[in-house]
């Protein structure tokens, strides 16, 4: 097969693979694209609903849910897993949501996924509401990792961006995380200018006495009203000079990879920061994800217009060598950034909380 052999440059040519890849005699099929990236990162939703209405993700009301038939079950997600993992080099997992701990067979998907093989990374990206009950069974079932989400510290502020006064219950949930083999748990947090923009400096100074990995996230335009203003939109740089005056920042030696976040040494080190800025500092080069929706739908980008459909196939009797062969498709149509800045750019029909993060 002629598929690019690079791993991540983001620069090739495009017109110099125009087939997909068939993963031919003795090639193992990945899921690469017309650029030179692999995904080897899949992000699975496992659910659209949500207990919190944070602002920049879902209305206070609540949307339209997926219609129960249209989701995946358990063992049809386990099989699409199965798929991606065995037969396309996908090496970790991330279940999303909506909130993916409000999906009642978590647990015995990720132990049916920690039986594939190879074995992949399993994490979960969660607000941690209810965590503290969950996280023993789940990381009995073989969950590896959580990022979990926390905008602020205060619990009115807390109660006015998620629309629920539960500040209280994610916090348990993260320390029950750490408590429990989840260690490093790590921490996102988005910034929204007059709300939460001046807390950088105090939630770095909570994550480090707690031994959490903080990551800032820019807000991107996945919100489900459609408000989100480039120029409202707290930047990477403006966060990071929010945080210098706290604190001493040296960019971190560490090799940055494919990882989205640019980290810096806290202070000397060895504890870390971490900023991604999606909107000003795209990595989409050197993306490696695929994501797979709730109701069976690949999406190659966070921002992709288009989806490809293998919940039908599934339903329809599809072979795991036939749902490879329409997940390799897809992964080939990648764009090569998400164009945000381009004045042609759309907001994908699915907000964050349909999409998973
Ligand atoms: N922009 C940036 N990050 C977002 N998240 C949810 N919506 C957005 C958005 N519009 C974050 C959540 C969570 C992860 C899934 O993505 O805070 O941590
Ligand atoms: Fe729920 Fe996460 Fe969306 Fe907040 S960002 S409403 S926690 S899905």
């Amino acid at each position: 097969m002629s598929a690019p052999t690079h791993e991540s440059t983001g620069t090739a040519d495009p017109d110099e693979v125009r087939e997909p890849p068939t993963g031919g005699a003795g090639a193992a099929p990945r899921l690469s694209d017309r650029y030179g990236r692999v995904a080897t990162d899949l992000r699975v939703s496992l659910t659209d609903r949500c207990n919190l209405r944070c602002t920049y993700c879902m209305p206070e009301a609540g949307l339209p849910w997926l219609p129960k038939p249209t989701l995946l079950d358990d063992d049809e997600v386990v099989r699409l897993v199965g798929v991606a993992v065995e037969l396309l080099g996908v090496r970790e997992v991330r279940f999303t949501g909506g909130e993916p701990l409000l999906r009642p067979g978590l647990a015995g998907i990720i132990a049916a996924v920690a039986k594939l093989d190879p074995r992949p990374e399993i994490s979960l990206t969660t607000n941690a509401l209810g965590l503290d009950r969950l996280a023993n069974t789940l990381v009995d079932a073989g969950l590896d990792r959580v990022n979990v989400s926390l905008d602020t510290l205060d619990p009115e502020r807390f109660a006015a961006l998620a629309k629920r006064d539960r500040l209280a219950s994610t916090l348990r949930g993260l320390e029950a995380a750490a408590a429990t083999g989840l260690a490093p748990v790590k921490v996102n947090t988005v910034l929204m200018r007059g709300v939460n923009d001046d807390e950088a400096p105090a939630l770095l100074r909570f994550a480090l006495e707690h031994g959490y990995q903080l990551r800032f996230i820019e807000q991107m335009p996945l919100d489900a009203s459609g408000v989100w203003r480039r120029e409202e939109m707290v930047t990477a740089s403006e966060i990071l000079g929010s945080l210098r005056k706290e604190f001493v920042l040296e960019p971190d030696p560490a090799h940055r990879g494919s990882a989205p976040a640019e980290t810096w040494l806290v202070d000397g080190g060895p504890a870390k920061v971490g900023v991604i800025g999606s909107v000003t500092r795209p990595f989409c080069g050197d993306c490696d994800r695929t994501r797979l929706t709730a109701d069976g739908q690949v999406r190659n980008c966070l921002f992709a217009q288009e989806e490809t459909d293998l919940r039908s196939l599934v339903r329809a009797g599809a072979d795991d060598e036939a749902i490879a062969e329409r997940w390799q498709e897809a992964m080939w149509g990648k764009l090569p950034g998400h164009g945000i800045d381009d004045p042609s750019f759309l907001q994908p029909a699915r907000p964050m909380s349909a999409i998973g993060g």
